[in-house]
């Protein structure tokens, strides 16, 4: 794997300061930025939504805040403090909104966390309504995992490969995005 982890720790920003432009990815976190045309396309799809929430997406997030559109962020750096809709959320310690989501769409740390920690955190948002929407970035050669533990959701591999910023495109870096809902045809996926 040719990520690499850095030593520099984020720090909080004061609650008046503006939405930083630039903002360095936080590898003890397996913070890894999207690209801008992955950015533009998941925003899209989150904007076709009146609930959504971005969990662990605080690019897709920023890319709605500039659009003027403010979603639910929910991560646990608070540096995206300054987001409109930002919440401080541990997946660790999952604990469910005032209201249910129509969407939820997150790209988790893939080591950290383990998939029963992200089920019973996405469990918890949804409030165990299973219909509703869901879309998860996972590793591509870990897809039986992800699609087994979100088999109540009815989770499916879409064709969807994200790209990174900083991830190095090779074959075991690769991930895909998983959902229970079709993507909009124009995608241009099969
Ligand atoms: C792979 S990055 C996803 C970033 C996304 N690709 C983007 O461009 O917006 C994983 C995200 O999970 C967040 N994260 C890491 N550990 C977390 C935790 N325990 N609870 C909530 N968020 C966490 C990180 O801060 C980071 O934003």
């Amino acid at each position: 794997m040719s990520r690499r982890r850095r030593s520099k720790q984020p720090s909080t920003p004061p609650a008046s300061a503006p939405i930083p432009d630039r903002v360095d990815e936080d590898h003890q976190r397996e913070q890894y930025f999207f690209d801008r045309p992955t950015v533009a396309r998941l925003a899209d799809m989150v904007d076709a939504h009146a609930r959504p929430v971005c969990l662990c997406v605080p690019m897709v997030a920023r890319e709605l805040a500039r659009r003027g559109r403010a979603v639910k962020l929910l991560d646990v750096d608070a540096r995206f403090a300054q987001l409109p809709g930002f919440t401080r959320w541990d997946l660790y310690r999952p604990s469910p909104l005032p209201e249910l989501p129509d969407l939820v769409l997150s790209d988790p740390p893939f080591t950290l966390v383990r998939l029963s920690q992200l089920f019973t955190a996405i469990h918890t948002l949804c409030r165990g309504e299973l219909r509703t929407r869901v879309a998860i970035v996972w590793p591509t050669a870990r897809a039986l995992d992800i699609t087994g533990t979100f088999a109540p959701f009815g989770l499916r591999a879409t064709g969807f490969e994200p790209g990174y910023v900083s991830v190095r495109p090779i074959e075991e870096n690769r991930a895909s995005l998983f959902a229970n809902f079709e993507l909009d045809p124009r995608w241009g996926l099969e």
